[in-house]
């Protein structure tokens, strides 16, 4: 057995032995990595792969993060908010497809108009699925009586991405302002858990700057924070972004993307309980992207229901997939794409992760 390998059979896995696996010496110690993580998925919660409709609501955004094409000072990008009739609409379909849940995720925005709507709809769409169709929320950092409000009103998970776990980093990449603080960030994760939602993160990968120490650091933040799910994909650079610059100090895409998937299965040996999703940006960096992601270990994948019209104003970056077929085609290459990984699309089902479960019976 080599030195990757023994690390590779170890119960617990320290810093070092995580930035020995994040940069293993050869492509066979990279797949052995990528088919351990697959295999413990399959132990550990099964084979099964969890739909989650996603609804990209609105593109407005209060927020002016450097990386992000739908950042408020990007005045090429136009403006969109999805009607109540399309929104339901949407949710209609997941539901009547079998698709367990849906991700209803927007540009960060806190007014009160905001915050009804939201929770109109939220009923809505739980009246309209006899309250069965699951609701994810990704609607950015908001205050605990928002929170307790949607969650009150039928949502159940929520996802805040950490960006990145390091404090100067996370600087670097946002402006200088209350509104783009690290210390904020952390809090209104904190309060997602409170207000006992499934409570998810991530981080991107490959940004400029950012090295295999701070990917380490990521993971071990993600375990110590004890989230339910998590995703996390390739940083990839977007035109009409201050980041744009820096493009020639990037990784390699290739790079990047096979960086990613290791992240993606080290986080399913120490993680190996809670809910991963296999995400778009895995796929705009490589065709099969999201299949080898599901490969090493992820379990959750998110369909795109947003109507066509919208999807080319939601462009975080540069070659997102799917931007010309409806929810009807996307479902039907979804299912194809999972099955061609030897996993089970799981319908009608909530899919919580495990490690939810355990963590509220304490
Ligand atoms: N590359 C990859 N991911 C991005 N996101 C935003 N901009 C980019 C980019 N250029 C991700 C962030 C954010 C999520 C909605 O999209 O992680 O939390
Ligand atoms: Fe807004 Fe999110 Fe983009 Fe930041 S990453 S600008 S919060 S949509
Ligand atoms: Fe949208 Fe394949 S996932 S067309």
């Amino acid at each position: 057995m080599n030195k990757y390998e023994t690390i590779l059979n170890k119960k617990d896995l320290t810093r070092d032995d995580i930035i020995t696996l994040l940069s293993p010496s050869t492509k066979d110690d990279h797949e052995l990595l990528l088919e351990k993580a697959g295999a413990v998925r399959n132990e550990t919660i099964g084979n099964n792969v969890y739909f989650r409709g996603l609804i990209e609501y609105s593109n407005i955004c209060a927020k002016n993060c450097y990386y992000c094409g739908i950042r408020r000072g990007n005045d090429k990008q136009g403006r969109y908010t999805m009607t109540d009739q399309e929104v339901l609409a949407c949710a209609k379909f997941a539901y009547d497809e079998g698709y367990g849940s849906i991700v209803i995720q927007a540009g960060e925005v806190s007014s009160v108009e905001f915050t009804d709507k939201i929770e109109y709809l939220l009923k809505e769409i739980k009246k309209l699925s006899d309250g069965k169709l699951g609701i994810t929320l990704s609607l950015g950092e908001q205050t605990s009586d928002i929170l307790e409000r949607w969650f009150k009103a039928g949502g159940h998970r929520y996802l805040i991405r950490i960006e990145t776990s390091n404090r100067d980093l996370y600087t670097k990449y946002h402006p200088a302002d209350k509104m783009h603080s690290f210390d904020e960030r952390v809090k209104a994760l904190n309060l997602v858990k409170e207000n006992g939602y499934q409570t998810g993160t991530g981080v991107m990968i490959g940004l400029p700057g950012q090295n295999i120490g701070h990917l380490a650091d990521d993971l071990i933040f993600i375990k110590n924070f004890d989230v339910d799910m998590v995703g996390m994909g390739p940083y990839i650079e977007s035109e009409d972004t201050p980041m744009y610059e820096d493009r020639d100090i990037l990784i390699p895409k290739l790079d990047r993307f096979e960086l990613s998937l290791r992240m993606v299965a080290i986080l399913r040996l120490i993680m190996p309980d809670i809910n991963i999703a296999a995400t778009t940006a895995m796929q705009t960096l490589d065709p099969v992207g999201r299949e080898k992601a599901i490969k090493a270990g992820a379990n959750v994948i998110m369909p795109n229901l947003t109507p066509v019209k919208y999807r080319e104003s939601y462009l975080l970056y540069e070659g997102k997939p799917c931007l010309d077929e409806e929810a009807e085609k996307c479902k039907g290459c979804i299912m194809a794409r999972i099955k061609s990984t030897g996993a089970v699309v799981a319908l009608n089902e909530w899919g919580d992760s495990k490690h939810f479960a355990k963590r509220i019976k304490g």
